[in-house]
């Protein structure tokens, strides 16, 4: 009989910027899935990938003064480097520049064409080019980008478009009859509530303003939009159209995309129609996932509070972080990032719950049995909670596990640690050492002990898939008592097994003192003049400029920054932060909000009517959960003192400064 399959993507990931630990999130979670399901004994396939087509790409290597190929292949080579590093096992790996996907989203978009699913027309709309994103005017809020916040375009053009408003009943009747199809389940409202009840339009498919993409291969001048191209990745990398595999029949549909909560749209409205389109069955599951937060925002290369993966993974080690990502925050929920909850769990759950209890048990066998437990037992009463415990852990992982509930295993597995730890106390194995008479009572709370460890261990492999390999060597486990299955008898290690003692697990680490490392490391990267090489420059940060030069710079590089007169015509405080004060600006252009360091120097009543000067385009940030599109310039005025800039009333809201 051949084993059942499970397919499971991530998104593919855009290059248009280094990755980051929120990119993480997704693919740890999805790689601890595949890793389950090979252990459960199914035929996986683990698909991650990256998406390198699109305005936004083009614009950045434009920038970088780079082609496009050259700018993603770079950052491409990081993800995979990532990925490497956090012990991601995807079986495959797409990148849409591939030739092979590109032949065959040019075969699907002109198949969809010739049976009229697609059509020519004429765009008018906006486009946010950040997100890749079409919207129509009732879409937007506040006029600008409902996903991100940013200005968004006009876009008029000659387009081709997708038919996709004739799907929305096709769609709500799939939803209706396959109530599993989206999760958490509050996806669906959400979908059904903002984007099929108010009507869905017919969306547009090809761009003609930019070049950077799969060419329309009937109609050179068209490439086709970022979004049809990506999808599609989740069948082109099983063979769809293309000679390069033939694995569609085997995983098609997919059993699980996994998807940032902000990407639902496109993979249950969008990519569910095409597939209606195609006439292919729709994959089981999309499952939208939550963010990871930092100060209240998503953390993102554009808003400028990036979490470097790799130095996370060097300073706490790879499990560490695997662990703490699908621990901490709920799965389907957003959750907040921080080193100190990251420093709090590795020292409670991994150094002292889980790393303690395995160096105890292992040093309690040589100390009392020289490594090596007799065969003689003597049952407790005590003994039938924990074994208990032990034999019911595996129904309840699995369950947790299969509704993606990641933190709820763990939770589940954490509790027959404490348990194992409660165990000693209860027990007490230095009390019984100390008695002739007790040494069969002893060797069996030993080998309870060992054996709920080898428990745990197993369940625990699909998230710290480093590290547990490390427990079973200790607790001298064979490879055969490893597996999934192995776990559900309470019994399987030889009665006279051996330990290996080995390393700590997980150190412990001095709160304040790493604390006061990553405030120190953060200056340094926020200040790169006082860089100095010590040893805690991490290559992978390097820039491209040198660091700690006070270059010279072209006419050019100066007319990069846009500086403009604005009127400060409101201002308000940042919640819950002392330096900060938000401004309304009327920068003559529609007006925009700015947040900014100076609650220390000004009431906002001393700004309300004055003119500033504030570097228009700079890239938007969020500041304690508030939008900053921009920032006003002010002086250094003395060792504590900041003078804002303030301009001539005489001179017009909008003005350029040059
Ligand atoms: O959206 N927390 O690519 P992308 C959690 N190319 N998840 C995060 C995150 C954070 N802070 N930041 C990003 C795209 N992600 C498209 C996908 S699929 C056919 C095309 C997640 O690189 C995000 O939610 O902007 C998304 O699921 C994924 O990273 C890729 O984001
Ligand atoms: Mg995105």
């Amino acid at each position: 009989m051949s084993k059942p399959t499970f397919y499971i993507t991530t998104p593919i990931y855009y290059p248009s910027g280094q990755p980051h630990i929120g990119h993480g999130y997704c693919t740890v979670a999805a790689d601890t899935m595949a890793r389950y399901k090979r252990m459960r004994g199914y035929d996986v396939l683990f698909l991650t990938g990256t998406d390198e087509h699109g305005q936004k790409i083009e614009t950045k290597a434009k920038e970088a003064g780079v082609t496009p190929k050259a700018y993603v292949d770079a950052i491409v080579a990081n993800f995979q480097k990532l990925w490497e590093l956090l012990n991601i096992s995807n079986d495959r790996f797409i990148r849409t520049t591939d030739d092979y996907h590109v032949q065959a989203v040019q075969k699907i978009f002109k198949r969809l064409y010739e049976q009229g699913d697609i059509y020519k027309g004429e765009y008018v709309g906006k486009y946010c080019t950040p997100c890749e994103a079409f919207w129509t005017e009732s879409q937007l809020v506040d006029g600008k980008c409902p996903d991100c916040g940013r200005e968004v375009q006009e876009a008029h053009e000659e387009a081709y478009f997708f038919r996709l408003s004739a799907y929305a009943p096709k769609l709500v009747q799939y939803y209706e009859e396959h109530p599993d199809f989206m999760e958490p389940q509050t996806r669906l409202n959400e979908m059904v509530n903002n984007f099929i009840k108010p009507g869905l339009e017919d969306l547009c498919v090809s761009r003609t303003s930019f070049t950077w993409g799969v060419p329309v291969d009937f109609d050179e001048k068209h490439v086709v939009y970022v979004w049809v191209d990506a999808l599609s990745n989740y069948i082109t990398a099983l063979g769809y159209e293309n000679g390069r595999y033939q694995d569609f029949d085997r995983y098609w549909p997919a059993d699980i995309h996994l998807v940032g909560k902000e990407i639902m749209r496109f993979h249950s409205i969008i990519w569910p129609a095409i597939l209606m389109a195609l006439g292919l069955p729709l994959p089981k599951k999309v499952y939208g996932h939550g963010w990871l937060l930092m100060d209240g925002g998503k953390m993102s290369k554009s808003v400028g509070n990036v979490v470097d993966p790799f130095v996370l993974c060097e300073r706490y080690s790879v499990d560490a972080i695997r662990y703490f990502l699908l621990r901490e925050i709920p799965f389907g929920s957003d959750g907040n990032f921080s080193n100190e909850a990251l420093i709090g769990r590795i020292n409670a759950d991994l150094a002292n719950d889980l790393g303690n209890l395995l160096s105890r048990t292992v040093a309690m066998v040589e100390k009392y049995f020289g490594g090596t437990l007799p065969k003689e037992r003597e049952a407790d009463a005590l003994d039938e909670t924990l074994t208990a415990m032990a034999a019911g852990l595996g129904p309840k992982a699995e369950a947790a596990l299969d509704g993606m509930q990641f933190p709820t295993a763990l939770t589940e597995i954490f509790r027959l640690v404490s348990r194992c730890n409660k165990y000693i106390d209860e027990t007490m194995p230095w009390a019984l050492g100390k008695d002739p008479e007790k040494r069969a009572r002893l060797a069996t709370v030993l080998y309870n002990l060992l054996e709920c460890l080898r428990i745990c261990a197993v369940y625990l492999t699909p998230f710290m898939p480093a590290t547990t390999p490390k427990i079973f060597e200790q607790l001298g486990a064979a490879e055969d008592l490893r597996g999934w299955e192995s776990a559900r008898v309470f019994g399987a290690l030889p009665a006279e097994v051996s330990v290996h003692k080995g390393e700590t697990l997980f150190p412990r680490i001095d709160e304040q003192k790493e604390l006061a490392a990553l405030a120190a490391l953060q200056e340094k990267a926020a200040a790169p003049k006082e860089a100095a090489a010590g040893p805690e420059k991490k290559p992978e940060a390097k820039k491209a400029e040198p660091e700690g030069v006070a270059s010279l710079i072209e006419i050019g590089d100066f007319a990069k920054v846009q500086l403009r007169v604005a009127e400060v015509t409101a201002c308000e405080p940042v919640p819950k932060s002392d330096k900060l004060l938000c401004l309304q600006l009327d920068d003559g252009q529609g007006g925009r909000q700015v947040v900014s360091g100076i609650a220390a120097w000004y009431r906002p009543e001393d700004l309300i009517g004055k003119k500033v000067v504030v570097v228009a385009n700079l890239k938007p940030a969020k500041l304690r959960g508030a939008l900053s599109q921009g920032m006003i310039l002010a002086a250094d005025a003395g060792e504590n003192d900041v003078k804002v800039l303030f301009v001539d009333p005489a001179v017009p809201n909008g003005s350029t400064v040059r």
